[in-house]
């Protein structure tokens, strides 16, 4: 069994709006319950730790999230300025339960529409893996690279490259260490994989399904809504 980390203390800047996006309601709950419910209906996963902001989840979202849980335990942490803050302060909120050689899931509390079969693949694969794994997707767009006027200068190759989506699977205290090592550096890494780069590990890339999107813009909120309205037809 397996404890999920699922950072939730941003502010979403980039949607707009006085609520954080992961509190907005859609099809009948908020966006972080459809969350917690996509992760904790698989039987692999143990509980959650939520890192909230400092204002963030009022009492009456609480019974909300409870019933998202399928019964297992949620613990909620405050988090940091940058995500990877608030995921190290996710990992230090897990139970003593949770062994530093042991696998957490990191997901990201913006990315609602997790496919049961995405999240088996990874934990299978990955706790297969020495370092473990993220779930990802092939670019399919033809990349361009930009001139400081706006121009296009060349086309990138697109073979090997990935779009990096969350849960991301690692050992509790590589995890933590290799965050640590981040921010002694400075360096604000946007992913956990990319902490585990930088300590020279090789996290193994599992192909999940495009449309494990993250809500940023409120035209995601309504593509979201949209597939809960196809999943209940
Ligand atoms: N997150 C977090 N703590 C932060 C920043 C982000 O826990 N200091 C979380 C967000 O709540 C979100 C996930 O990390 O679930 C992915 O981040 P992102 O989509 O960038 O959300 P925001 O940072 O809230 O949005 P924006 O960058 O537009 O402000
Ligand atoms: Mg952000």
């Amino acid at each position: 069994m397996t404890w999920v980390i699922v950072p939730a203390a941003g502010r979403g800047a980039r949607f707009g709006g006085e609520v954080p996006k992961q509190y907005l309601q859609v099809g009948g709950r908020s966006v972080l319950a459809h969350t917690l419910a996509a992760l904790t209906v698989h039987a692999g996963v143990a509980g959650v730790v939520l890192v909230t902001g400092a204002q963030d989840a009022p009492a009456a979202a609480a019974a909300e999230l409870a019933l998202a849980m399928h019964g297992k335990p949620l613990l909620r942490t405050p988090g940091g300025a940058t995500r990877a803050d608030s995921v190290f302060a996710g990992l230090a909120g897990l139970p003593d339960t949770v062994r530093a050689d042991d696998f957490v899931l990191v997901h990201d509390a913006a990315r609602p529409n997790l496919a049961h079969a995405d999240l088996d693949a990874l934990l299978e694969r990955g706790r297969a893996d020495p370092v473990g794994a993220i779930l990802a997707a092939p670019v399919r767009d033809t990349l361009k690279r930009a001139g400081d006027d706006g121009g296009i200068d060349g086309t990138e190759p697109r073979e090997r490259l990935w779009r990096a989506l969350t849960p991301q699977l690692f050992r509790r205290l590589q995890l933590a260490r290799a965050l640590e090592a981040a921010a002694a550096a400075g360096v604000d890494v946007t992913d956990e994989a990319m902490a585990m780069e930088r300590q020279g590990a090789r996290p193994l890339l599992v192909e999940g399904a495009d449309d494990n999107f993250k809500i940023t813009t409120p035209a995601d909120l309504a593509r979201f809504e949209f597939v809960l309205a196809q999943r209940h037809r």
